[in-house]
């Protein structure tokens, strides 16, 4: 079917000026020198056994952190307009550590990539813990310092990467650093995250930076039935996944009464709200896939390299008829167009400009045409989102290199840019020459 976004094979339509094409990376899944740094809280749960799939560490990962010229280089052949990484917070407190994103920063600028760095992206520092209402300010703290050195240079910042997953996957359910199973006890964490957002937001405008968005984690959740018991369990995880961290800070406040299990109650965290709410320029979402939910079934589940205990209530079920990536994850294209317009509907004037600043897929291989299909589809799904009239105006793909995917360690292979563990040596992948090719057609 012909449509205003084209067809696969044939071109994709243009984006409006100005869009900004980008890549996207983290500091503790590429950099490695984990020696030249202190301690985060991945270091301490990569070495419990059993706790990462492979036994792997990324005490090397792909050794950005000596090779990033060789990185920008492969940017600058990729013509992205940005690279969006993220700044280590436990490098930052170790000498020479702000030196590195000094030296990274000033390479992009000379290949002329826009540098836009996350501020966290889950490795915190060992010796914090964001159970502790204190670490919102030690955070905000930290970016003042990041901005006082880099803010000359960089005009578009990431506050947090996905706080969802990272209360939900390290907190909850303790799959991800630290490894705590507290359930619902989780939820101060990501009270205290959207604090630390807050904060950092206002931290970032003292320090005069503009251009300020966060990248949060959404997917739309479809009931498994049009039972009520699977559309109230669909709504609820709606909540959990996409509402509890959009609504704290796109209208101050928390969804389906939350904020009574937050700590000090609605009462209590309302002068947060404010904090939290502070406005952001633009939206980051990164996107992967939908989520198909019904009631619970009273027993574990497997889902998409998770265990998901049997008292929750919701149960995650499978997205049939369709193509999976290597993780298992439903290859579902327009999923992107629903949530974007979705957003748009929900929170109307309230939704600032949107960017993606995650899209991408686990593939093995350097002829990954399966990763150029899923890309394509997701390019024309959010060119179908911009035609319905969503204000988007940049798309950042998951990731720029094959590197260590958390919990699974090296097995999932998401890069345009493969990476050989053992040599180190970077080959671009054939969806790289046809992302290339891709960004040229939109000059
Ligand atoms: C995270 C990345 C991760 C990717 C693929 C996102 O949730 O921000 O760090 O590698 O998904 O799992």
């Amino acid at each position: 079917m012909a449509t205003d976004a084209g067809t696969p094979g044939t071109a994709i339509p243009r984006f409006p000026d100005g869009f900004l094409w980008g890549v996207s990376t983290s500091a503790h899944q590429i950099e490695g020198a984990a020696d030249e740094r202190e301690a985060s809280v991945w270091d301490a749960f990569t070495a419990e056994p059993g706790r990462v799939k492979d036994g792997s560490t990324a005490a090397v990962a792909c050794d950005h952190y000596h090779r990033y010229r060789e990185d920008v280089a492969l940017l600058a052949g990729l013509g992205v307009d940005a690279y969006r990484f993220s700044v280590s917070w436990p490098r930052v407190n170790s000498p020479g550590g702000l030196d590195f994103y000094d030296r990274l920063v000033d390479e992009l600028c000379a290949a002329g990539v826009r540098p836009v760095p996350t501020l966290f992206h889950w490795d915190l520092p060992a010796r914090l813990d964001w159970l502790e209402r204190d670490t919102a300010a030690r955070f905000a703290e930290y970016v003042s310092v990041v901005a006082g050195r880099l803010g000359d240079r960089v005009t578009r910042w990431i506050t947090l990467n996905e706080p969802a997953e990272h209360t939900l996957l390290g907190h909850a359910l303790g799959v991800h650093a630290p490894g705590r199973q507290l359930l619902f006890d989780a939820l101060p964490v990501a009270h205290h995250q959207l604090l630390a957002h807050g904060l950092a937001v206002r931290a970032l405008r003292a320090a005069g930076a503009g251009d300020i968005g966060i990248a949060n984690s959404h997917g739309p959740i479809w009931p498994a039935s049009p039972e009520q018991a699977d559309v109230e369990a669909a709504d609820f995880y709606d909540v959990l996944l996409n509402r509890l961290f959009a609504e704290p800070l796109l209208l101050g406040e928390y969804p389906s009464g939350l904020g009574e299990l937050m700590p000090g109650g609605a009462a209590g965290v309302e002068s947060d709200l404010e904090i939290i709410a502070e406005p952001v320029d633009w939206y980051g979402i990164n996107y992967y896939a939908p989520t198909r939910v019904g009631a619970p079934q009273g027993t574990e589940i497997r889902f998409g390299g998770l265990t998901l205990p049997a008292e929750l209530p919701f149960s995650v079920r499978e997205i049939e008829g369709r193509p999976v990536t290597d993780f298992g994850w439903p290859v579902v294209p327009e999923g992107l167009t629903e949530l974007l317009t979705g957003f748009r509907d929900r929170y109307g004037e309230r939704l600032p400009p949107v960017f993606i600043t995650e899209n991408g897929c686990s593939y093995e291989g350097l002829e990954d045409q399966d990763r150029i299909a899923y890309l394509d589809g997701h390019i024309r799904a959010l060119h179908r989102a911009l035609a319905a009239g969503v204000d988007v105006r940049g798309y950042f793909v998951w990731s720029l290199l094959d590197n260590f995917e958390w919990a699974e360690g090296y097995a999932r292979r998401f890069g345009l840019v493969h990476v050989d563990y053992r040599t180190l040596v970077r080959t671009p992948k054939a969806s790289y020459a046809w992302f290339r090719d891709v960004l040229r057609a939109q000059r």
